[in-house]
This record gives structure tokens, C-alpha cells and sequence, in this order.
């Protein structure tokens, strides 16, 4: 039986660096790894032993060798955690961070979409439900949509459910894309008014936005980035001063791993209350219980993971 650290207002007492020892013994007990998503809180972030954006969690997920994963991210990546390592136990330690633009197309509404479009082939966003994706031809990410519609076969693609994300993939394709009226209210709230505000305060500084942003802050910017790719060209960038439009959770990274580069948010407050809801305690707790586990029924997880696993073999 393992030491536990007594009930939340106990933990609360005791310091943080006690907490992260804690986890650190309970991974090694477990035989458990923690993965987090770039937005996660910073305290979080900390006690990942890996971070990144959905594609490099997706592929990460798939090759661990450990027998429990600690998801700390939105549901939908945990889903497609347990998806891909049916074997292991993938452990979220708060069940309610979903992601709301994921919840805006469900199975039954993606059934009559394709009924509507016969012989079209289906791209999914990877932020959609284990049912979504199993009624998918295949998934994509922020980081390779374009590539994947373009793999796709078919002159006329059902693009889900980001109608943002599928505008930027139409700027690189000659395939027709028909998108699903869905967005992220994080990056959808990021408005041409904000951006400039910055730009005007920071003339020298480089604009990076997500491809979840809205066409009109796409056209003006520099670079359009998953969050895995805005880490990497943060280390290679000669730029001082860069703007960053996604949630922002991620400039604790760039900014820990490069403390001669300064990254200001393009809008005060871009947090995606979802993504903050998962805090040292409750990965303690996640350890201690053994909780809360994600697990996808076997048919829809079978037909998943056919949609994902095309994605990540590209
Ligand atoms: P990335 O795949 O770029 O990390 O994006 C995930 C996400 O949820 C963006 O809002
Ligand atoms: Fe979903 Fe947007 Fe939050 Fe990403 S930032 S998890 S897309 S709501």
C-alpha cells in the first residue's frame, strides 16, 4: 500500500516541491508516466515527463512502455490515449475537462452530415469524441490537417468540426473543403482589434497564431503554428520579441526554455478554462486512486483508432 498524503485540505498544507516528490515516488510505484498538453498549468508542466501538442501526444501515447498514463489535457486526447494503448490504464485526474469545440458535432449529427454528401470522405479534427472519429475516414492535427487532406482521397472533403481550421487548409489545397460550423471560443475570441493593439505597442516584435485563429488574424500573421511547432521555432527563432496568438499557457514553456526571447500573449486572458482545471493536487490524487479512468467501448474504439492510426502513419 502506498503512504498517501491524507484528504485535500490536508494537501493543501503541504508545499508544492512535497507534492512533486510525492508524484515522483507514486510514478515509480505505479510504473506510471505523466503527459501533458502544452496549456497546462505551469505547476503541471513541471511534473510532466513529456509535453506537447496533440499529434506528439498521440504518437507519444503510442509507444510508452509504461503500464499507466496520466493524461493531463482535454478528454478527447485522453480518449485517443487509451484508443491507441488499449493494454495500458490511462488515468485523467479531472474527468471534466473537455473541450468544447470538440462537443459541437456528435456521432449521430456526423452520420446525416456524410448522408447529405454521399461518397465524400470524412476529416476528422483530433478534437472530436471516440464516436466522431470512428464515423471518420481519418484524423488530422493543427500540425498536419493540410497534409492529411491532401492524402485524402477525393476532389471534395467533409472537413470537422473547425470551420477555422478548415478555412486554413483550404488556403493550401485545390480539393474542395466543406466545413462543419464548429470552433474554439479560446482561439475564435482572438479578434483583429486585439492583435493590432499588440502589434501597435510591439512594432519589432513577430506575429505566430495557431490555425484555430480566425481568417483575418491568419492574414496577418507571420506564422501559423501548431503549439508543438511554435515550441520548436521558438528555439530557433532570431527574434526577440514574438506575439503569440493560442492559449496562454504555452509562453511558461517558450519562456522557461528561452529566457533571452520575450513572448507576449496577443490577448490578455486567452485561457481555456478546461485546460486549467487539472492542478498538482489532482494529479496526486489521480496516483493515489488510481483515477479517473478513460476507457472507450471496444467497437468505437476499434474504429477509432482505424482514423487515427492513418493520421499517424503519414
Ligand atoms: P495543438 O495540437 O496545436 O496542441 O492544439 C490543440 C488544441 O486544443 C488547440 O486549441
Ligand atoms: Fe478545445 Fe480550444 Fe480548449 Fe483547445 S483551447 S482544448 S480547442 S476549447
Amino acid at each position: 500500500m502506498s503512504k498517501r498524503f491524507g484528504n485535500r485540505g490536508e494537501r493543501k498544507k503541504v508545499n508544492k516541491s512535497e507534492i512533486a516528490k510525492r508524484i515522483e515516488q507514486l510514478k515509480k510505484e505505479r510504473n506510471a508516466v505523466i503527459i501533458a498538453h502544452n496549456y497546462q498549468i505551469d505547476e503541471v508542466q513541471d511534473v510532466a515527463d513529456f509535453l506537447g501538442d496533440s499529434l506528439q501526444l498521440s504518437q507519444e501515447a503510442a509507444k510508452l512502455e509504461e503500464e499507466v498514463i496520466v493524461f493531463c489535457g482535454v478528454h478527447f486526447m485522453a480518449e485517443t490515449a487509451a484508443i491507441l494503448s488499449p493494454d495500458k490504464t490511462v488515468l485523467m485526474p479531472d474527468l471534466g475537462a473537455g473541450c468544447p469545440m470538440a462537443d459541437m458535432i456528435t456521432a449521430s449529427e456526423l452520420r446525416d452530415w456524410k448522408k447529405q454528401y454521399p461518397g465524400r470522405k470524412v476529416v476528422s479534427y483530433v478534437n472530436t469524441s471516440a464516436e466522431v472519429k470512428a464515423e471518420s475516414d481519418i484524423c488530422c492535427t493543427s500540425s498536419n490537417a493540410v497534409q492529411v487532406v491532401e492524402a485524402v482521397e477525393g476532389d471534395e472533403i467533409l472537413f470537422a468540426p473547425d470551420k477555422n481550421l478548415a478555412a486554413y487548409v483550404a488556403r493550401f489545397t485545390k480539393k474542395k473543403i466543406i466545413p462543419w460550423d464548429g470552433y474554439c471560443y479560446v482561439h475564435n475570441n482572438i479578434r483583429l482589434g486585439h492583435v493590432r493593439e499588440k502589434k501597435e505597442q510591439l512594432p519589432e516584435a513577430e506575429l505566430w497564431v495557431h490555425p484555430e485563429c480566425r481568417p483575418e488574424v491568419i492574414d496577418i500573421a507571420d506564422k501559423v503554428l501548431s503549439t508543438g511547432k511554435m515550441i520548436k521555432e521558438a528555439r530557433i527563432t532570431t527574434k526577440a520579441d514574438i506575439l503569440i496568438g493560442t492559449e496562454a499557457g504555452i509562453i511558461y514553456r517558450m519562456s522557461k526554455e528561452n529566457p533571452d526571447k520575450n513572448f507576449f500573449p496577443v490577448k490578455d486572458f486567452a485561457h481555456c478554462s478546461n485546460m486549467k482545471k487539472i492542478d498538482l493536487n489532482k494529479v496526486l490524487a489521480s496516483l493515489e486512486d488510481m483515477k479517473y479512468k478513460v476507457e472507450v467501448p471496444l467497437e468505437t474504439s476499434q474504429r477509432a483508432k482505424g482514423a487515427i492510426e492513418k493520421m499517424v502513419r503519414l
